[in-house]
C-alpha cells in the first residue's frame, strides 16, 4: 500500500508530480491512500517507499481540465477519484465523452461545483478598509466561507484585479496575504473587520439597482445564496427591500408617468450630491469603480477606466467606452482617437487638464483576433448598468455643458441616440436638466475612408468644441 500526504497549498501541482510516478510505475487506484494536509494517526505505518521519477504520460487536455477543478474540491475521495480517472484513461482514451458512465458523471459534477463556488467568491466577497488610509498602499481584508478548497486557485484573481492594494483574505481553511506577491498561511477564525465606509457604498449601489418590479426572489437567492449574505453589506437590505418590494413596484408604477420633469431633476440632483459625498476623493470613486461588475464587460478588460479631469470642471467630454490603449493604461482617450481629440481641443484653445474627460462604458468590450483585440460597440444593457458610474460622475463635476461625442455617450446621456447627425450642434437635456451639446465621436472621423471627408468633419468638430468652449465663457 502507498501512503500520499499532499501539501496544504501547491496541492494540484504536488498530486500531479506524484500521480505521473505512480502511473509510470503501473500502481493501480486501490493501492493508493490519499491525505492531504497532515495524515490522521496512520494505523497503518508509513506505507512502502513512493516510486520516483516518471515515464511520459499522455492524458487528454480535457482530463488536465477537469482534474484542475476537482482535485479542489472538498470531498476527501477527490485525489482518489481524479487518479481511478487517470488509471481508467489509460486503457480507454475516449471514456471522458461517456457522459454516461458515473465517474465521468461524478467528477462532472464535482468540477461544477468548484467552478461556482469561485464564481461566487469572484462576486460576493466584500473587501473592507483596514490600517491607515493614508498610507502609500491601502490595507484591506475580508473575510469568505468557501464550500471548497478554492483559495489557493482563485487568489490570482484577486491579485489581478486588486495589485495596487495590499489585502488579505482569511477563510476557515487558508489565509491568502496579497502586499504584491502572494503569500499562503494557514485558515483562521473569523476576524472582527469594521464597518467602513465602503459598506454605505455597497447598500447605495444595491439600493440604486433594486428594481422592485422584477424581484425574482428564487432566482436571486439561487445566484446570491443566504449564506454569503452575512458578509455583505448590501445584504443587509434584502429583507426589508424585498418585504417592501409590492409596495415599492405599486409606487414606481403609479408615480412614473406622473413625475414632472423638473421634480425628477431635483430629486435626480439630491441622489447625485448625496452619492457624490461617498467618493469624497477620486481615489475611492476608482476603487469602487475597480469592483465593478453590473454587466459582464469587467471579466475580459485589464481594469475599468475612469473618468479624468478636475471635478469642478465647467466642461465635460464623455466618449463610448475606452479603447485598447485606455484599457492597458487605465487612462481615457490616449489611443488615436484621444490624439485627434487633443489636437482639435488644442486648435480651439481648450486646456485639457481643465475639462473632464471619461466614457459613457467603463471597460473595454472587444473580440480577439489573434494577437489583436478589436473594437465592439457596447449594447444597450451595457450602457444603461454602466450609466450609473457615468451618472456619479455628472454628480460630483456638475459641469454646466457635457459634450456627447457620438451615440453611445448621447444615448446613455439622452436615452437615445436616433439621428445623432441631424442632432449633432444642438444642444439637449439629460432627464435631470444637465445641458448637452451633441457632436460625433472622433474615431467616426478617422473611420471615414476619403480625406476629403475627414477634413471636412475635423472642421465640423472642430466647431461644435469651438461651441461649447463659448458656451461655458
Ligand atoms: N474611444 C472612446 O470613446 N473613449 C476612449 O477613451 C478612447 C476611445
Amino acid at each position: 500500500m502507498y501512503r500520499v500526504t499532499l501539501p496544504v497549498t501547491g496541492t494540484a501541482e504536488a498530486w500531479r508530480d506524484r500521480a505521473r510516478a505512480l502511473i509510470s510505475a503501473g500502481v493501480a487506484p486501490e493501492n493508493i491512500v490519499w491525505h492531504h494536509g497532515q495524515p490522521e494517526a496512520d494505523l497503518f505505518g508509513a506505507g512502502e517507499p513512493l516510486p520516483q521519477g516518471a515515464g511520459a504520460v499522455t492524458v487528454p487536455k480535457a482530463f488536465l481540465s477537469l482534474a484542475n477543478l476537482v482535485l479542489w474540491h472538498r470531498d476527501p475521495e477527490r485525489f482518489a477519484r481524479v487518479y481511478a480517472m487517470l488509471w481508467a484513461l489509460q486503457r480507454d482514451r475516449g471514456l471522458l465523452s461517456d457522459r454516461g458512465d458515473p465517474r465521468v458523471a461524478r467528477l462532472n459534477a464535482m468540477a461544477k461545483e468548484v467552478g461556482r463556488d469561485r464564481h461566487k467568491m469572484t462576486a460576493f466577497l466584500r473587501f473592507r478598509e483596514v490600517g491607515d488610509p493614508d498610507a502609500t498602499r491601502r490595507r484591506f481584508a475580508a473575510w469568505f466561507e468557501p464550500d471548497n478548497f478554492i483559495v489557493e486557485p482563485t487568489a490570482p484573481f484577486f491579485a489581478k484585479r486588486f495589485g495596487d492594494m495590499d489585502w488579505s483574505i482569511f477563510t476557515p481553511d487558508l489565509t491568502v496575504h496579497f502586499d504584491g506577491k502572494l503569500r499562503f498561511a494557514p485558515g483562521k477564525a473569523k476576524p472582527p473587520l469594521p464597518q467602513d465606509a465602503t459598506e454605505e457604498l455597497w447598500r447605495t449601489y444595491f439600493r440604486s439597482i433594486f428594481n422592485p418590479a422584477r424581484v425574482k426572489v428564487k432566482a436571486m437567492q439561487a445566484e446570491m445564496p443566504r449564506k454569503y449574505w452575512k458578509n455583505m453589506p448590501e445584504a443587509a437590505l434584502i429583507p426589508e427591500m424585498l418585504a417592501s418590494a409590492g409596495t415599492r413596484a405599486r409606487d414606481m408604477a403609479a408615480a412614473a408617468p406622473t413625475m414632472a420633469p423638473a421634480r425628477a431633476a431635483k430629486v435626480l440632483r439630491r441622489v447625485h450630491a448625496d452619492q457624490a459625498l461617498r467618493f469624497e476623493s477620486q481615489d475611492r470613486f476608482r476603487v469602487e469603480l475597480q469592483g465593478c461588475r453590473r454587466c459582464p464587460l469587467w471579466e475580459n478588460a485589464t481594469q475599468p477606466v475612469a473618468g479624468e479631469g478636475p471635478l469642478d470642471a465647467r466642461l465635460m467630454f464623455v466618449g463610448e467606452q475606452p479603447g485598447d490603449q485606455e484599457d492597458l493604461t487605465g487612462r481615457p482617450f490616449v489611443g488615436p482617437a484621444g490624439q485627434l481629440f487633443d489636437r482639435v481641443l488644442a486648435d480651439v484653445g481648450i486646456d485639457r487638464t481643465t475639462v473632464y474627460v471619461t466614457n459613457a462604458v467603463k471597460h473595454f468590450k472587444f473580440a480577439p483576433r489573434g494577437k489583436r483585440r478589436l473594437h465592439r460597440s457596447p449594447d444597450r444593457g451595457e450602457i444603461q448598468h454602466c450609466k450609473w458610474w457615468l451618472d456619479l460622475e455628472r454628480g460630483r463635476v456638475n459641469p454646466g455643458l457635457i459634450v456627447a461625442m457620438g451615440g453611445t455617450a448621447l444615448e446613455s446621456l439622452t436615452g437615445t441616440r436616433d439621428g445623432i447627425l441631424r442632432r449633432r450642434g444642438g444642444i439637449e437635456q439629460t432627464p435631470d436638466g444637465m445641458k448637452v451639446l451633441v457632436t460625433v465621436h472622433p474615431s467616426y472621423i478617422l473611420r471615414l475612408p476619403d480625406r476629403t471627408r475627414q477634413a471636412e468633419e475635423t472642421a465640423r468638430f472642430r466647431a461644435d468644441l469651438d461651441q461649447a468652449r463659448r458656451s461655458v465663457g
